[in-house]
């Protein structure tokens, strides 16, 4: 006869590669239904963006024919459950994970990562935001076709708040919404750091289990007070395999590192690995270099989350107002749902070395 405990039993054979313990002892099997030969559960995984969906729904089946019984019916539903780095912190409660990117040099692709990073999470079934930091160049209203729209306002609890502008499930505030497109925003230190704090403090983002950050260039006086004033889960470093990019990366990956500031590295991006033509999607040119970032990666013992290719369609899409990622099955939309994936895992894994489990 199956029971409820045998299958429990048997799903304590089954680990999350990534969190490194088994699914009962994670808490993760909820819902557990047992009629005869019938056996249902769900198992609430820590992002919709798992990578490992379809191996540990295989190894569930599997564990319930092999130690309890082969001819049972089993029937396993996915489903997810974002784990929070941000729990309990006042005007933040709602948001789950708050990642930034940033680079330290211009121009290697941090908006174009930020805002595929943003769609693809989406499109995966996540709850995005995304912040578009840069007050040199806001690009997001661009990115996501949304150069005429502006935030509205609502009153929540007697307080005026701005409801960011939401494209292709991504829920959107851009320095760029309050300055004229062709207005060079000559904002300063605090006044910009003040300003971009209430961007995101004065929004109503609902709940969110990503907010994303696209930071300026640099690593000056704006980072320093952003991070700070913003409790980050972590960084996303991205950089060009070039020299130059490389030098500004590692002051990027510094400033993060500084004692007061301790921001969890999640990785790094190589942008620009190397250059396919569209026509030629095996051929590979290294024009900045091969492997640059995937070496500094190593050398500061940090995950590599991803190689992107410079291909035109990605600037096109860009330009387009329409990320790349959500293109279906073309290798530069899959280069970055992977890497969403990537950045996903990591942010749960970093927050099970947070969070107690139950
Ligand atoms: N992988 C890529 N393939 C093709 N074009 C790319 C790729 N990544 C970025 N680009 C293009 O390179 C230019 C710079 O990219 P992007 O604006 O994302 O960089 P950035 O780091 O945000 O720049 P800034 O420092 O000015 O904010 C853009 O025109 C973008 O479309
Ligand atoms: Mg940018």
């Amino acid at each position: 006869m199956i029971t409820e405990e045998k299958v429990i039993d048997a799903l304590r054979n089954v680990d999350d590669p990534d969190l490194k313990k088994d699914l009962v002892t994670l808490g993760m099997i909820k819902d557990l239904k047992v009629e005869s030969k019938n056996v249902s559960f769900t198992v609430e995984l820590t992002t919709p963006a798992c990578p490992m969906k379809e191996m540990i729904h295989k190894a569930c089946v599997n564990a319930v024919l092999h130690f309890v019984d082969k001819e049972a019916i089993v029937n396993v539903t996915m489903s997810a459950r974002v784990t929070a780095a941000n729990t309990g912190k006042a005007n933040y409660a709602n948001i789950k994970n708050i990642i930034a990117v940033a680079s330290g040099k211009g121009g290697v692709g941090k908006s174009t990562i930020a805002s595929n990073l943003a769609a693809a999470l989406a499109k995966q079934g996540a709850k995005v935001g995304l912040v578009d930091a840069d007050i040199y160049g806001p690009s997001a209203p661009i990115m996501f076709n949304i150069i005429n729209e502006k935030p509205g306002m609502r009153k929540i609890d007697g307080v005026n708040k701005m409801i960011p502008v939401e494209n292709y499930g991504v829920k959107i505030m851009s320095i760029g919404f309050f300055a004229e497109t062709n207005q060079a925003v000559a904002w300063r230190g605090p006044m910009a750091t003040r300003a971009l704090t209430q961007l995101i403090q004065d929004s109503d983002w609902g709940e969110l289990d990503y907010m994303i950050i696209d930071l300026p260039p640099g690593t000056g006086d704006i980072h320093l007070t952003l991070v700070t004033a913003v409790p980050l889960s972590g960084a996303v470093i991205v950089s060009t395999p070039q020299d130059v990019a490389l030098a500004d990366a590692r002051k990027a990956i510094g400033m993060f590192k500084m004692d007061k500031i301790n921001v969890n590295i999640i990785g790094i991006v190589e942008n620009m690995a190397w250059f396919t033509p569209e026509e030629l999607p095996n051929n590979k040119y290294y024009i900045f270099g091969k492997d640059g970032a995937k070496n500094l990666a190593d050398e500061f013992n940090i995950p590599l989350l991803g190689q992107i290719p410079i291909v035109q369609s990605i600037r096109e899409a860009g330009d387009a107002g329409r990320p790349v990622a959500l293109q279906d099955n073309t290798v530069q939309s899959l280069a970055f749902n992977t890497l969403a994936q990537k950045v996903a895992q990591q942010v749960a894994i970093a927050n099970s070395n947070l969070e107690p489990v139950s």
